[in-house]
């Protein structure tokens, strides 16, 4: 909806204000009032400057959902794409063309379509809220700025300052949008209209673009000057992204043909980049998981319905080690009280200390304002004894991965909350029902698997078990989003989704040593498929010892079936040797003041290299062993929902984000080819890479993992 109003002096106002929407978004329907308020102000003669807004507290957020799912589907082929494109981006170019100037006036936040809009606009005036956030985040979902990003950025602000912006498509705060001179006026809030109104009647506001007045150049020079940023960006581009991501290629040369063109060529062109990008696969599969399956695990699709809405005000948090500090500074800076309780009270005080620490450090790099983190610093209490938590809402154990150690604590925790209070283990790898079986409400507990660092990870894998009820469930999914990540819920069984997928990917890269294979080689092969490290830095980084954890209660679930190979060796010597990673001073990895280089001694655990054993198959082994061990996830129950594991995967270990996840990797491959190709792997290299019994059957029924029951 685009209201229109009149203000003294010919100044027509069309405020844009969604219904029922907590922010506008950018969509077909949006479009065409847009064309309709534009030829409104364009056939009034009385009307001589515009100003548009937003009725929200927002300017606009990116594109509408059902937009980009529309551009999705199987029948859109690029010329469609093309024209639907067109649809969107005409109205901006209009405004641009008025005759009449143009003032965007935002509130706050203005992103992807929404601030490709703004920059339409010949004059921009913005609020100082705090929160807002300016910029083109099209690149992070494998896309390109298709209606006008690409072209006139680099026009408003030079290529050098484009080309990363467009590229890595940060957000930016008012100050740096200011400085960056994406903006030209930053106002309190009460005085955006007003300053709006006067920069038109001061006539300071030109009825042209810069780039449509004669003889325009682009600020610091064309692509004739910048030959070498190009250049260097294609290089840069293609260290990083291993060839795997075209959105950024196709981006950089949208700007360097663009930028040699008059402004509607060069939307053109910007619109053909688009068009190929949105109908292709990493697009594709990028918008079903980072978006659709983000959202709809972000509004809590798995929450049982009919449990009323919960929020934790004040938590336990029993083990402050790495993850419990950091589970407590998230949740103080999300506003929630915080008991701290490690093995005794100088314990606890140390780790509130060193989360005060983390909080300051926070500051220091300005991430954070003094006054958030003294309010969060105060929230963060140490205590020593049982009692003290026992007016917490919400309980969470972080003690040593030691099943006895965790039992007792959680005991200890049944014995002490009143009932209803549910208590959760932060465990990466022992089933919850196995700890809390004997309990005597079982029906409370949960696992809520955060991952490191905990204020960085955006995921939290959430486990039930058999007896875990609803309540217990949606309160534990509330507490997860009240401290703004995102979950998943799984079912219980050891390592659960996300640890039994990474302990298989770093075992088949120990297999791979053992087979001789040389270290390096195995590092870039993983990124070579998109990783961002390497399975041997993972390893250090996870730690050894949680792996090998994994491992064992693996073995003790398969019992007799368990048929060990070269890789528990490996671990078993890493172990024996005290190399457990990073945290222990080193793992496969030696750690000095000049960074991390392979530890020398691996040598030793190697054979003799295999022949035949090329880079493209260390590459495959290590891709499908991930995708094979999480299809075996979904075949066993302990995932329901391919689309919600996809997202696990990216979010949770780093799965190449533009395959999509696993379940979105199998199907690009073809299910049945991808069947094929590891029952190849499975004779080469043994039985874990056999095809588990549902692909093969969903191969012959011609079925999709994202409309797959488990059954
Ligand atoms: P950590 O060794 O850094 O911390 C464990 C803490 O528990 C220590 O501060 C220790 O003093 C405390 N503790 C031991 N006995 C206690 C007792 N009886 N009462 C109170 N506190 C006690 O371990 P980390 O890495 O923080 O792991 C904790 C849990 O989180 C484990 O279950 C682990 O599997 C899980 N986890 C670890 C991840 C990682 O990357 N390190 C990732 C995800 C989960």
């Amino acid at each position: 909806m685009i209201h229109v109003s009149y203000q003294e002096g010919g100044i027509a106002v069309l405020t844009i204000d969604q219904p029922e929407r907590a922010v506008n978004v950018f969509g077909w329907d949006f479009a065409d009032q847009l064309e309709a308020a534009i030829s409104r102000v364009a056939e009034d003669p009385a009307v001589t400057g515009v100003v548009l807004t937003s009725g929200k507290a927002g300017f606009m957020a990116g594109a509408d959902l059902a937009m980009l799912q529309a551009f999705a589907r199987p029948d859109v082929t690029p010329a469609k794409a093309r024209d639907l494109i067109a649809r969107l981006s005409a109205p901006m170019r209009r405004i641009e063309l008025l005759g009449k100037p143009v003032v965007g006036a935002s509130p706050g936040t203005a992103l992807g379509g929404g601030f490709e809009l703004l920059l339409a606009c010949h004059y921009r005036v913005v609020s100082d809220a705090g929160d807002a956030r300016y910029g083109l985040p099209e690149a992070t979902l494998g896309l390109l700025p298709g209606a006008g990003g690409t072209q006139r950025l680099p026009r408003l602000v030079g290529l050098p300052k484009a080309l990363p912006l467009l590229l890595e498509g940060r957000g930016l705060n008012v100050g740096e949008a200011q400085a960056l001179g994406l903006v030209n006026e930053v106002v309190p809030q009460t005085d955006l209209l007003p300053a709006a109104f006067r920069s038109l009647r001061e006539g300071r506001v030109p009825s042209k673009a810069p780039w449509d007045q004669k003889g325009f150049r682009i600020p610091g020079g064309d692509t004739t000057v910048h030959g070498d940023l190009f250049l260097a960006t294609n290089a840069r581009l293609q260290a990083a992204s291993r060839g795997n991501l075209e959105a950024p290629k196709a981006i950089a040369s949208c700007v360097y043909e663009g930028s040699r063109l008059p402004m509607d060529a060069a939307l053109d062109v910007e619109r053909q980049y688009f068009a190929t990008l949105v109908t292709g696969p990493t697009a594709q599969a990028l918008i079903r998981t980072l978006f659709f399956a983000r959202q709809a695990a972000d509004k809590l699709a798995r929450r049982p319905a009919g449990v009323p809405k919960s929020r934790v005000s004040r938590l336990g948090v029993v083990g402050a080690g790495l993850m419990g500090r950091g589970i407590a500074e998230v949740a103080a800076l999300s506003g929630i009280d915080v008991q701290v309780m490690d093995r005794d009270l100088a314990a606890s005080t140390a780790s509130v200390s060193a989360v005060v620490a983390a909080i300051d450090a926070a500051v220091e790099k300005k991430r954070l304002s003094e006054a958030a983190a003294a309010t969060a610093k105060a929230r963060i209490t140490p205590v020593a004894d049982w009692h003290s938590l026992a007016d917490c809402d919400l309980v969470i154990e972080a003690v040593f991965e030691d099943a006895r150690l965790k039992q007792e604590v959680l005991r200890q925790l049944d014995d002490v909350m009143a009932p209803g209070v549910v208590i959760a283990s932060n465990t990466s790898t022992m089933r919850i029902g196995g700890l809390t079986q004997a309990l005597k409400h079982p029906e409370r507990f949960i696992g809520l698997h955060f991952f490191s660092p905990v204020p960085r990870m955006a995921l939290v894998e959430t486990v039930v078990t058999s007896a875990t009820d609803d309540t217990t469930l949606a309160r534990g999914l509330d507490f997860v989003r009240q401290l703004r990540k995102t979950p998943i819920v799984v079912n219980d069984a050891h390592g659960f989704y996300t640890s039994r997928c990474v302990e298989a990917y770093v075992r088949e890269s120990l297999r791979l040593v053992a087979e001789g294979v040389e270290p390096a080689r195995i590092e870039n092969a993983a990124l070579a498929i998109g990783m961002p490290v390497g399975p041997l830095a993972m390893a250090d980084e996870a730690g050894l010892d949680v792996l090998w954890n994994i491992k064992e209660s693996a073995r003790l679930a398969c019992g007799s079936t368990y048929v060990p190979d070269e890789s528990d060796r490996l671990f078993d010597e890493m172990k024996r040797r005290g190399r457990l990673g990073r945290k222990s001073g080193g793992g496969f990895y030696e750690y000095g003041g000049t960074g991390k280089r392979l530890w020398s001694g691996i040598a030793d655990l190697r054979a003799d290299e295999r022949p035949g054993m090329d880079d493209a198959e260390v590459r495959q082994r290590l891709l499908f062993i991930q995708c094979l061990t999480a299809a075996s996830a979904f075949e066993q129950g302990v995932v329901e929902d391919a689309a919600e594991a996809d997202l696990g995967a990216v979010l949770g270990w780093a799965f190449p984000s533009h395959l999509g996840g696993p379940f979105a990797a199998i199907e690009r491959n073809g299910i049945e080819h991808f069947c094929l190709q590891a029952g190849q792997l499975a004779q080469r290299h043994g039985t874990r890479f056999a095809p588990p019994a549902l692909l093969q059957r969903m191969a012959s029924e011609g079925r999709r993992f994202h409309e797959a029951e488990t059954t």
